[in-house]
């Protein structure tokens, strides 16, 4: 998540964006000293033009949902290439998000599905009241914990707009912390799973718990590997604990994604 971006989908006046802009400049100054980050921010912006008049089926799935994602246009044509390929590769599972805010790139996922002509089960994963607060293991934990609260999509919104989209029958929400829901639903296997939580402990929840379920083949893609720290340690440790070998793939700065490899020694 670019949490900079939030403001694109909310509405002026939006009590929301006056939380957020407290703290932007102190995190633009952290970001800006990073020549990557800024050579992707200017490449986002030419990849966001592009998608608001491009006639490609990427595009124009884009532009129903663009208003209510916080996801780069990089990282939503990696999910939206990601549900393609399982659906081609016959990866068998449902199709899950853990961090949907306002619920753009979950719908995105579900708007994939119908253009396939798959029905899949989607499951939606969050507290639908912001993000919690990051915690130590966090290493830039001062200024996450500035985002604490924010990045608010309720339920009643995400449910609103998958109605208004109409994909959503075959959609589960589950609001809560991961922490709490992740272990306790009855999930058997995954197709694809989109990580979108920011902080080390959501990340890593969602590891624990939901690895082990994503059937071979499988997709997992992450959000935030490249831009908060504590998300890059959640996966680098979850990877090498166990010994899995297969390329981290690059989407831009902060988006990685991993192809499920038949067993852990398997690159
Ligand atoms: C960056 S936002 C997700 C952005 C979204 N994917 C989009 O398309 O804009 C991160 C979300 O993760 C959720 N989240 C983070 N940690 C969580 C946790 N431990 N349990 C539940 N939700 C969590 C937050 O509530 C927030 O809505």
């Amino acid at each position: 998540m670019r949490p900079q971006d939030n403001t694109e989908c909310l509405n002026a006046g939006d009590p929301r964006v006056a939380r957020r802009v407290r703290h932007p400049l102190r995190e633009l100054v952290q970001r800006a000293r990073d020549p990557e980050w800024v050579v992707d921010t200017a490449l986002r912006f030419v990849a966001y033009s592009w998608d608001r008049v491009s006639p490609s089926e990427f595009s124009s799935l884009y532009r129903r949902i663009r208003t209510r994602t916080m996801c780069s246009n990089a990282r939503l044509r990696g999910l939206y290439h990601g549900v393609r390929t399982v659906v081609k590769n016959q990866i068998p599972g449902d199709f899950v998000e853990c961090g949907t805010a306002l619920g753009g790139s979950a719908a995105l996922m579900a708007l994939t599905l119908r253009q396939l002509g798959v029905r899949r089960k989607l499951w939606v994963f969050d507290t639908f009241e912001g993000l919690p607060a990051p915690t130590p293991e966090d290493p830039d934990f001062e200024v996450a914990n500035l985002f604490a609260g924010t990045c608010i999509g309720t339920l009643e919104e995400v449910q609103s707009l998958f109605t208004q989209l109409q994909v959503r029958d075959q959609v589960q929400f589950v609001k809560g912390l991961f922490q709490d829901t992740l272990p306790t639903v009855d999930i058997s296997q995954i197709a694809l799973l989109h990580i979108d939580g920011d902080w080390y402990d959501s990340v890593k929840t969602c590891l624990d718990s939901l690895y082990d379920k994503v059937a071979p083949g499988g997709i997992i893609q992450f959000d935030d590997y490249g831009y908060w720290k504590g998300a890059r340690k959640a996966v680098d440790e979850f990877l090498a604990a166990r010994r899995i070998r297969a390329p981290l793939k690059k989407l831009d700065h902060s988006g990685r994604f991993l192809v499920k490899p038949l067993s852990s020694s398997e690159p």
